[in-house]
């Protein structure tokens, strides 16, 4: 089968209550365990693509990998995550990605706008559907010190016109996520917005939402790193059951890739501590990329509840 759009696959997940999990890989390691795993819980997949990692693989040899691993026979879209600029989204678009993100979130209603209708044009031109972002994903010290009750999540009063005027086929919002290793501090209790969640999807019904910076952290994980000489500072995730009422509601995307490369880490970190004396290469990268792949099908069954979900052609 040949690289989809999201379309499909976050209309059935709108309409049966569970959401994609879109995976961050950074090498083909995780490339493939990711697949593999979509493969083997017969689960749609969204690979997720930063403009650096394109640089990484090297645009040809990135294309040619994501190809071959559709044809293995998974339900599978390729995704720009985070396009900083119209330039780098319409790139991934000629490249031959299926679905790209433009987040000019940083920058004021108007221009978040204007870049993000400039990149749908071409997108949908070409048959590639385009997310974007409204409201700040990063950042959720700030939030007492805001008078509004949004403070920088997605206000709910934006949603309809930021939507209706870019003509983007999902919108990825903030409501208490954030990416990367540290988004709690351990004394701190984690919180989604569900209110805030619950108002934009009474403006938008039918309409696929996407959670960025939605990692568990599991603390065993960090704990492997540290264990065996990391020095990852403790913090907490998104708990999973949050993950999953989510992803009953309109959360169709679900962002996930700082749990992969700790999960990595720590399992590359264990092999060196106890064989320091080998440099076979496959040696570490087998257990690490056995242990990615367990990781995603974990997810796929239980948090986003998408096995058995894929449908292919
Ligand atoms: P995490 O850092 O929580 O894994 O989030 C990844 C992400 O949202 C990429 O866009």
């Amino acid at each position: 089968m040949s690289l989809v759009t999201t379309k499909g696959m976050f209309k059935r997940a709108y309409d049966g209550h569970y959401s994609i999990g879109a995976f961050n890989v950074d090498t083909l390691d995780t490339f493939k365990a990711v697949c593999e795993a979509a493969k083997e819980e017969n689960s749609p997949v969204i690979i997720q693509i930063t403009e650096n990692v394109v640089k990484y693989f090297g645009p040809d040899y990135l294309m040619a990998i994501a190809r071959t691993a559709a044809e293995t026979g998974i339900e599978m879209a390729l995704h720009l995550d985070h396009g900083r600029s119209v330039e780098a989204c319409k790139a991934c678009v000629d490249l031959g990605f299926t679905s790209v993100m433009i987040d000019a979130s940083a920058y004021d209603f108007e221009t978040n706008i204007k870049m993000t209708k400039e990149v749908v044009e071409y997108a949908h031109a070409h048959g590639v559907v385009v997310e974007s972002e409204l409201g700040s994903i990063t950042g959720i010290e700030d939030d007492s010190t805001v008078e509004d009750k949004y403070g920088h999540f997605t206000h709910p009063d934006q949603v309809v016109e930021f939507v209706n005027r870019t003509g983007i086929d999902s919108l990825a919002v903030a409501i208490g996520t954030a990416h990367g290793a540290f988004k709690y501090k351990l004394d701190e209790n984690p919180a989604l917005r569900f209110d805030i969640l619950e108002e934009i999807e009474r403006k938008l019904p039918g309409f696929p939402l996407v959670l960025h910076g939605s990692s568990s952290v599991p603390k065993e994980r960090l704990a492997l790193v540290n264990q065996y000489g990391g020095k990852l500072q403790e913090a907490k995730g998104i708990p999973e059951d949050m993950l999953r009422e989510a992803s009953r509601r309109a959360v169709c995307k679900i962002n996930v890739g700082t749990d992969l490369r700790v999960c990595w880490t720590g399992e590359v970190r264990k092999f060196f501590a106890t064989f320091p004396e080998e440099f076979e290469i496959r040696k570490y990268t087998t257990p690490a990329r056995n242990a990615v792949k367990d990781m995603v099908k974990d997810k796929m069954k239980n948090v986003f509840m998408s096995s058995g979900k894929a449908v292919v052609e």
